[in-house]
Order: structure tokens, then sequence, then C-alpha cells
């Protein structure tokens, strides 16, 4: 696939890579995705974010198929992460002429990717570049998902050029919404996976394009976005609004135990930390997938870890499931952790720390038991989980 044309003036020139099945390392691609670069055809002629560097050079003809090099008179950036900078350095280097318009953020970043100097103009936010017959608005977007992103709106053509915003790691050589197969469910993972610990950030900057007229938003990855546009836009509203607070507070108690010895001290933390205000859901690690518990995890109050020590480490399935939280907004949640162990009784602690790591607030020491639990040992067990719940009305 060459180029494709969006309107009059306005190309894509980016790369497809459907073989990609995991972006940065953990992001599941079932469908690959696309690096979107974009070419406006203004008197001043500007491209829009880059490629890969594994495209580089497949960029660059792609562009030269549609211009001469030496007439590009700007490289928006909207943000620096390689997916979209890795091809910047050898198109610099043949577009001469051109100057590199990003936030301050990006271009102090850039310095460090490039480790070359360049014609770079920082832009504020809400201020606007005359591209002689077009003109470009630039509006700030910090943590969409990094501190250095913004969008780039062309007023003429009403595009929202959103970057990594309403992207999709969805592979489909036809581009257009409505031309390509659903992407529905990987446009959601993608929110939920890249966007979702930024639910406050995302609602801050949606605000400020309220009032643009938008025909079209073209992203960084996968389909662009012309029928109905504001679809999408009350689809990111819609998931990063706050939900209202439940009635009661909910505790979610993962645990993983061999011999049910750390169940059973799931089951009496359970029953004290099930009160009048507080509700406690059991979940078996090992028999649960982590990413179907994203959403609970978000909207419980309190999460508590229960693990047995094997070979001197908590075990993979509770693993498993703290390692989800990284991608969640889950800052400041309060949690603690439980478990037994046979002699040295790590899994506890190990876990304590990862999730002091994550910056969730630790709010109460870990609880381990040895061996198997007496009656006696189960009512601390209680009291253990009645804390907690105590700990989530008081501040
Ligand atoms: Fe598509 Fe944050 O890079």
């Amino acid at each position: 696939m060459q180029t494709l044309q969006l309107t009059n003036d306005v190309y894509w020139a980016g790369a497809l890579n459907s073989t990609l099945r995991a972006f940065d390392i953990v992001f599941q691609t079932k469908f690959g995705s696309t690096y979107n670069s974009y070419l406006i055809q203004a008197d001043k002629p500007t491209i829009i974010d880059g490629v890969h560097a594994k495209f580089k050079q497949e960029h660059l003809d792609k562009l030269q198929s549609l211009i001469n090099l030496k007439d590009i008179c700007y490289v928006v950036v909207n943000h620096t992460e390689m997916d979209h900078t890795g091809s910047l350095a050898l198109l610099l280097k043949q577009a001469t002429n051109a100057q590199v318009l990003s936030t301050k953020t990006a271009a102090l970043f850039l310095k460090n990717i490039l480790h070359s100097g360049f014609n770079g103009k920082v832009v504020e936010d809400g201020e606007c570049v005359s591209l002689g017959n077009k003109q470009l608005q630039f509006i700030h977007a910090p943590f969409w998902h990094w501190p250095d992103t913004m969008f780039t709106y062309l007023q003429e053509d009403a595009i929202l050029f959103s970057c990594d915003g309403f992207a999709t790691h969805f592979c489909d050589e036809r581009l257009f919404d409505d031309r390509v197969d659903d992407f529905s469910e990987d446009f959601r993972y993608y929110f939920e996976h890249i966007m979702g610990p930024f639910r406050k950030k995302i609602l801050e900057a949606l605000d400020k394009i309220k009032q643009l007229d938008i025909q079209m938003i073209a992203p960084s990855h996968g389909p662009i976005l012309r029928t109905n546009p504001q679809k999408y836009i009350k689809a990111y509203k819609d998931w990063s609004t706050p939900k209202p607070s439940q009635s009661k507070k909910l505790i979610l108690i993962f645990y993983v135990s061999i011999y049910g010895n750390t169940k059973k001290m799931a089951e009496a933390i359970a029953k004290g930390a099930s009160t009048v205000s507080t509700e406690a859901k059991l979940v078996d690690a090992a028999n649960a997938c982590p990413e179907y518990m994203r959403c609970e995890i978000e909207s419980a109050d309190g999460l508590l870890f229960g693990s047995s020590t094997m070979n001197g480490d908590a075990i993979k399935p509770i693993w498993d499931m703290i390692n989800i939280l990284f991608s969640l907004n889950i800052k400041g949640k309060k949690c603690a952790t439980f478990g037994t162990y046979g002699w040295s009784g790590e899994a506890t602690k190990l876990m304590e720390d990862r999730l002091r790591g994550l910056k969730l607030n630790v709010v109460q020491p870990p609880l381990k038991i040895i061996f198997s639990p007496t009656e006696e040992i189960l009512k601390k067990c209680s009291i253990y989980g009645y804390d907690f719940a105590k700990s989530l009305t008081s501040f």
C-alpha cells in the first residue's frame, strides 16, 4: 500500500505492521497496528507525526512520492514516543528546510532522542500557526499518555490529529473506519490499557476540544475516524467519567493457595471485612483472568492480596494479578497482604514492596501465618479483615 488521500490536501503516508502481536512488549495487538503519518499539502507543506524506525525508509519513500522533501516547512511532533519519532532523524536529514513544532516537554525529550541539534519551535496551548492557505491550532493534552503530548487541529479541513488519542492497534489497509472490519473491542482495549490510568487528564483535554468542529479524527494508530467522530469522543468521555460511588465500599480479596490454608485465611478475612458498610469479595487468582478484573479492581475501594510462599516467592497467579495494576488507575488505593508459609515466608513482604512501588497505600502490615491456621488464628484473620474495612472509612 502506498499513500491514501483523506481530503483534497491531506494524505496518509504511514506504515502498516500487520504482524505485530505485542506493543511496548506488554499490550496485545491481535490484529497488528499501523503508524499513521500525514502530509498536509498547504502553501507551507507540513508533516504530522512519523513512524517506527523499522519503517523509516518506507515512510520517506511515501512522502517523496507526494512531495519534494526540501519543500516541507513544518514537521509536527504531537508526541515523542519512538513509534512516532523513530523516523524523525532521517526525515530531518532530507527535509532540511523543515522546522519541528512541538510542546516544550516534547522539545526537551527530542534533544535526548535525536542527540543532535534541530530547528525547533515550541508551540503554546491554543497557539495557531499559519500554513498560508490553512491554519493549524495546537491543543496541549498532557498525559494522553505521555507528558509531552498535544493534538493538532487543521481548521479548514476540520481534522483533529490526535496522536495516540482515539487510536487503535488495528491494522487494516482500508484505514477509514467505515471501510475496515469491526474494531470496537480493540478501540476499547487501547483506551483501557494505554489511556485508562489518565482518566482525569483525558477529561481535561476533552473539555478543550469540545468547541471544535471536528469532522475527522486522524490518530497515530489504526483507523481514521470520519464516521461520526463525536461517537469516539463521547466514548472517551463516558469511560473517563467517575462512576457514582456505591452504597457499600467494595474490598477485593485476591488469594492463591496451594493446600487451602491461605484460602482459609482469605475466607476469615472476608468474614471480618464484611461489615454494614463494606462488601468483601473473594477472588481465587489461580482461576481468574486478570484482564477481566480490570474494571472491578478500579472500582474497588480496597485490595487485599494473599499468597503462600513457594521457593521464597509469592506464586505466579497472584503476581499476574498484581502486574496488571501498572496499567490501571489505582494510585493511592488502600491495600494489604497476607499468606501462609512453612519456613521462610517472603511472599507477603515481596507483594507489599511491589504494591508500594506501584504507589498503592499499604494501610496495615502483612499478616503471615505458619502452615495451617488454628481457630484462634482465624479469629485473628477476621480481625485483620475488620481493621482493613475500617481503614476504608477513615482518612
Ligand atoms: Fe503510539 Fe505513545 O506512542
